[in-house]
């Protein structure tokens, strides 16, 4: 576990441009924290870094979104689903190359392949705490270098 202490929106882009190029176009990053943590920030963020020009929305009506970019980002927001996870139809995506970032993680536990990088981003005054688990080879490499 690593507690990285962001206390800007430039704080917030530079962790997410090193977390996109550890990522190398794959891998999996589940997000937790209260509502305003900063989740969808951080999920604009890393698309940016990996060059998505669209912009990136709260995807939380429509749990899924997929931004085609050179890597490509699906970004889904299962807090809508509060553990009403079997047959989504979207469990499919897990198995694509590209960077999966899901938000409220715990509601679809279920489906979620175990090696991931789990960020939970608790608030703090004015900062944001963001406690880093690596779990899974490829992960494990990335915390050690955050
Ligand atoms: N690193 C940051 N620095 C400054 N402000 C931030 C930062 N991260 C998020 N915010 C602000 O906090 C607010 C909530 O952020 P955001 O929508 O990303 O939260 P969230 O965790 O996705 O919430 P939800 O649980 O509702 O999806 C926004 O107004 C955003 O601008
Ligand atoms: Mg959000």
């Amino acid at each position: 576990m690593k507690q990285i202490v962001i206390s800007s929106l430039e704080e917030t882009n530079e962790l997410a441009q090193k977390i996109a190029s550890l990522l190398q176009g794959d891998g999996l990053l589940c997000l937790s924290g209260d509502l305003g943590a900063g989740k969808t920030t951080f999920t604009k963020a890393l698309g940016k870094a990996l060059g998505i020009d669209d912009v990136i929305t709260s995807p939380t009506f429509n749990i899924l979104k997929i931004y085609e970019g050179d890597i490509p980002l699906y970004h889904i927001d299962a807090y809508r689903l509060e553990g009403l996870s079997q047959d989504l139809g979207f469990e499919e995506v897990f198995d694509e190359t590209g960077v999966k970032v899901v938000e409220w993680y715990d509601y679809i536990a279920d489906i979620l392949p175990k090696e991931r990088l789990e960020i939970n981003i608790a608030l703090d005054k004015d900062n944001r705490v963001f406690q880093i688990q690596a779990i899974g080879k490829k992960y494990e490499d990335m915390e050690e270098v955050l």
